[in-house]
């Protein structure tokens, strides 16, 4: 993680999106810390995303998370704190996804975001974190949220690819003057292979591939760019933040060199016509297990 942070920074990236669920908060704020120290990098020069747990999900959680959070990253503040999902769950000691004796995920029903937003807020007071947002929230969650806020939700993030292209929830966001982010911009590659080796079910996860979609792929000869290019490049020529995950330097590298090519009007149609819509969701219920709670998001149709 601490190389990739490095590989990232060094290629120009200035948003880092973490999460406490992520457990790479320290070794972030380790890779941070050293270009801090070396004067390469000022604090108010790069944009830092965290997350609250699932957990955490109760008003008299937050800002217990949120410190855990900075003192992680070694920071004094984020820029955006999230709720990372709005589906809460029981604590039990330091578990992020605890289990009872026979499994199963332990759910906490009482989850109220009207509640916990109000704690959010008071992190803005606080001077923890410079705005806050959602994540994994439906448009009538964002409804309720927004309705009962004094400050707006600075963000959405949710997961869009070319085959899950979210255009209603980014519309409804969008009129409420809130910004989207795409998690998954590139279809997730890593995570079927990710559930199995934890040995979790993925026969209800949709084998999408949107790196070998023919239409992306002639885009991308075109212009003599990657197939992960023309996927982001269609994402943010959309209006839509992206934060594609890699490991790998080149791929680091490779996936912030979009700025010098634009996809015309037609291409971005035939993009936009490879939406498979919800049957392309991949962070769908076999990959969460709060799909039992009242407020999981993905039974409303956006
Ligand atoms: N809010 C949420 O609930 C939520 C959920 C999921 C993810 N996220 C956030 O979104 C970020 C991205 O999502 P994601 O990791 O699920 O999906 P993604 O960015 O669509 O895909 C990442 C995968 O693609 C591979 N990859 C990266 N660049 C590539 C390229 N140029 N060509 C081919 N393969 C490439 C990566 O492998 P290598 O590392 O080997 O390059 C990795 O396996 C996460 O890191 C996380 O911060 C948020």
């Amino acid at each position: 993680m601490e190389e990739a942070v490095d590989a990232a920074l060094q290629a120009g990236y200035r948003h880092i999106d973490t999460a406490t669920f992520y457990c790479n908060e320290s070794a972030i704020g380790r890779a941070l810390k050293k270009w801090f120290d070396a004067g390469k990098l000022k604090r108010e020069e790069v944009f830092i995303v965290t997350k609250l747990p699932n957990v955490g999900n109760r008003a008299e959680s937050v800002e217990k998370y949120l410190k855990k959070s900075l003192e992680a990253l070694q920071v004094s503040y984020v820029d955006l704190y999230l709720i990372h999902h709005p589906g809460g769950l029981i604590e039990k000691g330091d578990e992020l996804t605890p289990c009872d004796d026979k499994g199963k995920v332990l759910i906490d029903t009482t989850t109220d975001h009207v509640s916990l937003w109000k704690a959010m807020e008071a992190q803005v007071d606080a001077g923890r974190t410079k705005s806050i947002g959602l994540s994994n929230f439906n448009a009538r969650q964002v409804k309720r949220v927004v309705k009962n806020a004094r400050i707006l939700p600075a963000n959405n993030q949710i997961e869009v690819h070319i085959y899950f292209q979210q255009k209603e929830l980014v519309a409804f966001c969008r009129a409420l003057d809130i910004t989207v982010c795409a998690y998954g911009p590139l279809g997730s590659p890593g995570l079927i292979p990710f559930m199995k080796k934890e040995g979790l079910e993925v026969n209800k996860v949709p084998s999408v591939t949107p790196l070998t979609e023919p239409v992306v792929l002639n885009i991308a000869k075109k212009y003599k760019k990657s197939p992960a290019q023309v996927l982001l490049r269609h994402l943010i020529q959309r209006g839509i933040a992206v934060i594609p995950k890699s490991s790998n330097p080149k791929r680091i590298k490779e996936n912030i060199d979009v700025f010098d090519f634009e996809l015309t009007t037609d291409e971005m149609d035939d993009l936009n016509a490879l939406d498979k819509g919800r049957r392309a969701r991949i962070f769908n219920e076999s990959s969460q297990p709060f799909d039992a709670h009242p407020e999981f998001p993905y039974r409303d149709f956006y």
